[in-house]
């Protein structure tokens, strides 16, 4: 099946509707998990090639975006939807891939983190070299946090103070982290 993978810029704007309906919709059958986003919103991340998008014959399957948080010392790939016809055939694991490296590119000293309920999220996640983490290790910025606002399961995040929840926190780190630990190897190794 050919599917386009693209890093989204101004063309994919009409886009935008068709994913909020498509992540609302997914979230409403799921009964957790991702918060509601505005159109607006998800355009201007679209505008400014912070998200990737799938499509099959023009049409929208899957779509993913960027998040920077605490003054970009955070950077979290947000969102990820596949159309249900599309599932179950490696195409989230192609949009975080690629949305993964998008992020590293942009935001080098940034860490990369997510949140998530999902078992396939979870899979692609470690598969990139995330690991999962107490909710105190991601981003503190009260922004993030209160994005949950929308989500069913709020008051359970508001009754723990933040500190747990049903997803699982899920920790990357930054390009240049990964860049030095890998050179501290190899002079070790050169000894
Ligand atoms: C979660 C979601 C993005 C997965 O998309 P997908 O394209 O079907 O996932 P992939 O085909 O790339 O699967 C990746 C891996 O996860 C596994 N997987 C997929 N769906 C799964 C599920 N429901 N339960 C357990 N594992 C699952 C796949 O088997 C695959 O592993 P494998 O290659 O070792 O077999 C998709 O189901 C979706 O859009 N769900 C609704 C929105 C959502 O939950 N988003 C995540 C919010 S954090």
């Amino acid at each position: 099946m050919n599917i386009q993978l693209l890093i989204s810029d101004g063309r994919h704007m009409s886009y935008a509707p068709a994913i909020c309906v498509l992540i609302e919709e997914s979230a409403k059958l799921r009964g957790t998990g991702i918060a509601r986003r505005e159109v607006s919103y998800i355009e201007q991340k679209i505008k400014t090639s912070h998200a990737v998008i799938a499509l099959h014959e023009n049409t929208l399957v899957g779509f993913c975006y960027l998040e920077t948080w605490s003054h970009g010392k955070y950077v979290a790939n947000s969102g990820l939807i596949v159309h249900p016809d599309f599932r179950k055939m490696g195409l989230a694991r192609r949009i975080k891939e690629k949305a993964f490296d998008l992020a590293r590119d942009q935001y080098p000293d940034a860490k990369v983190f997510g949140i998530t309920t999902s078992p396939a999220v979870m899979k692609i996640n470690s598969e990139l070299g995330y690991r999962p983490v107490s909710f105190a290790e991601l981003t503190p910025d009260k922004a993030f946090w209160q994005g949950c606002q929308s989500c069913p399961n709020f008051d359970i995040l508001q009754r723990n103070q933040q500190r747990l929840c049903l997803c699982t926190g899920m920790l990357a780190p930054s390009k240049k982290e990964e860049f030095s630990k890998k050179k501290n190897k190899q002079n070790e190794q050169t000894k």
